[in-house]
């Protein structure tokens, strides 16, 4: 069997390696509009960062895993076919703000419309709006081939792709349950994915159950954060500690530990994209209630970003004019070099209104992208880009850190203490440092919802 990818982003390379690595016998196209994107999938140098992934590429590149940008000849020898492009949400038109842009989705599906001498499965994997599978699957009727259409959302979080595609809590298939095609493409797939995953943990649903499992799966993820960092805001005002809230509340086995780590707002490709699209979705069904409670997740996380930034002006005589500021990671979680969405951008942005200079140290985060996601030239005199965190603390004002990278807790922070000027500021967005030592080494300090600290 022969299976390709349309699209080789963080979702369809990793998802495409893992799948070849489990299945040697099944041959994978991965290809992409994107000239330099399959070079980079062809180089020592990938173009998504993820712990565990390089090792795999190069075990089965070449052997049953291909990366090209012929996508025509890949569609054609496919059983197969995975879309995986980018939904943005829409910049223009009607929904623009909000609807997710499945322009992207429906060339696909055109070009495999027209490309193919012969039927194939056609698996959604990039998250759609509901009732995509529609619009796709009248596309491919005027073939006049027998195409059978599956959704098949991806669960990864990033940083940790590759144990999330190894071990699932569950893999979600979508259907047309009610032909014996539709429940023969069903078992194809869901064939593939038992030759590693426990066949309890496939779930096999109708095609809307499973397009509308995915966005709110993520819905759900967001609102948990919102509503710790709601609370967050109330720790500050009353003494409280959001962490030891967090902790009490969690361990309500109803309630469950995981997701509740109050930060300076969540970011990532998804959520906000997902929550937008399930406040659109519900507007157009007429269902304003609806769309105005998930709304209030998103504004949340505008307001804790915004709030975070706020303190720390505050924090600092309200004047960071000039003031070195150093940053402590751009990207908008750990273990990644993807920065979309990244709160950092609205912190950063906010100081630079603010006419700040900033220092900034990611382990994987280029600075052409930094610029790039700031608005701002290379050149910008506002900007420094540094090779360890000492060189972006020394005589700054303030350090703060923005994504948890491990490297971050280790760090000698008497030496950093000793380089900066004083009164020398740590501002903790993610709560991951040991605060208690900080302030014996005597800088100032804030976290998110810490109500006690000085
Ligand atoms: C994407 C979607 O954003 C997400 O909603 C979905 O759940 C999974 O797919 P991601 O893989 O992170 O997520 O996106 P991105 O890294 O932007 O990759 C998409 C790739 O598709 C890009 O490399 C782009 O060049 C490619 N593409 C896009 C095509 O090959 N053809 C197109 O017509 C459009
Ligand atoms: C998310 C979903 O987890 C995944 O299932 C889906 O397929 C894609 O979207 P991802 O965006 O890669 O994955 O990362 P995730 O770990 O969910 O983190 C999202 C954001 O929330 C990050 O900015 C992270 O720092 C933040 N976060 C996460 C918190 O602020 N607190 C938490 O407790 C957890």
């Amino acid at each position: 069997m022969r299976i390709c990818c349309i699209g080789a982003g963080y979702v369809g390379g990793p998802t495409m390696t893992m799948f070849a690595r489990k299945c040697p016998d099944l041959m994978v196209d991965v290809v992409d509009i994107n000239a330099d994107r399959i070079s980079a999938w062809n180089s020592d140098k990938l173009p998504v960062f993820e712990p565990g992934l390089d090792e795999i590429v190069r075990e089965v590149r070449g052997k049953n895993l291909f990366f090209s940008t012929d996508i025509d000849a890949a569609i054609d020898a496919a059983d197969i076919v995975f879309i995986s492009v980018n939904t943005p949400t829409k910049t223009y038109g009607y929904g623009a703000g909000s609807a997710a842009d499945i322009s992207y989705v429906e060339s696909c599906a055109r070009r495999i419309a027209e490309v193919s001498k012969s039927g194939k499965i056609v698996v959604e994997k990039s998250t759609m709006p509901v009732r995509t599978a529609d619009a796709i699957k009248s596309i491919l009727k005027s073939s006049g081939l027998g195409f059978q259409v599956l959704s098949n959302p991806e669960f990864l979080a990033e940083g940790t792709a590759m144990k999330d595609l190894e071990n699932p809590d569950r893999v979600l298939i979508g259907g047309d349950e009610d032909t014996p095609e539709g429940r023969g493409a069903i078992e194809a797939l869901a064939s593939i994915y038992a030759r590693w995953v426990p066949r309890e943990k496939i779930l096999k649903t109708n095609l809307w159950s499973s397009e509308l499992s995915k966005l709110t799966a993520n819905a759900f993820l967001a609102q948990r954060i919102s509503s710790i960092n709601a609370i967050s805001a109330l720790c500050e005002a009353t003494g409280a500690d959001v962490d030891e809230v967090a902790c009490a509340v969690g361990s309500d086995s109803r309630i469950g530990s995981k997701f509740l780590r109050s930060s300076v707002g969540y970011g990532g490709s998804c959520f906000q994209k997902d929550l937008l699209n399930l406040v659109y979705l519900c507007e157009h069904f007429n269902l304003p209630e609806v769309a105005k409670y998930w709304r209030g997740v998103i504004e949340i996380n505008a307001y804790q970003k915004r709030r975070f930034a706020e303190t720390i002006v505050n924090s600092l005589f309200r004047n960071i004019r000039g003031k070195r500021i150093a940053i402590f990671g751009f990207a908008f979680k750990e273990n990644t070099n993807d920065t979309r969405e990244s709160p950092a951008i609205d912190v950063c942005r906010d100081f630079l209104n603010e006419h700040a200079h900033l220092a900034f140290y990611d382990p994987k985060v280029s600075s052409l992208q930094i610029c790039r996601d700031l608005g701002i030239s290379m050149g910008d005199k506002r900007v420094e880009f540094c090779r360890t965190p000492y060189d972006a603390a020394d005589k700054a004002h303030a350090i703060v850190l923005l994504t948890q990278w491990e490297e971050f807790k280790n760090l000698d922070y008497k030496k950093i203490k000793g380089a900066m000027l004083n009164p020398a500021w740590i501002f903790d967005g993610r709560n991951c440092l040991d605060h208690r030592l900080l302030l014996e080494l005597g800088f100032s300090l804030r976290g998110i919802g810490k109500g006690n600290i000085a």
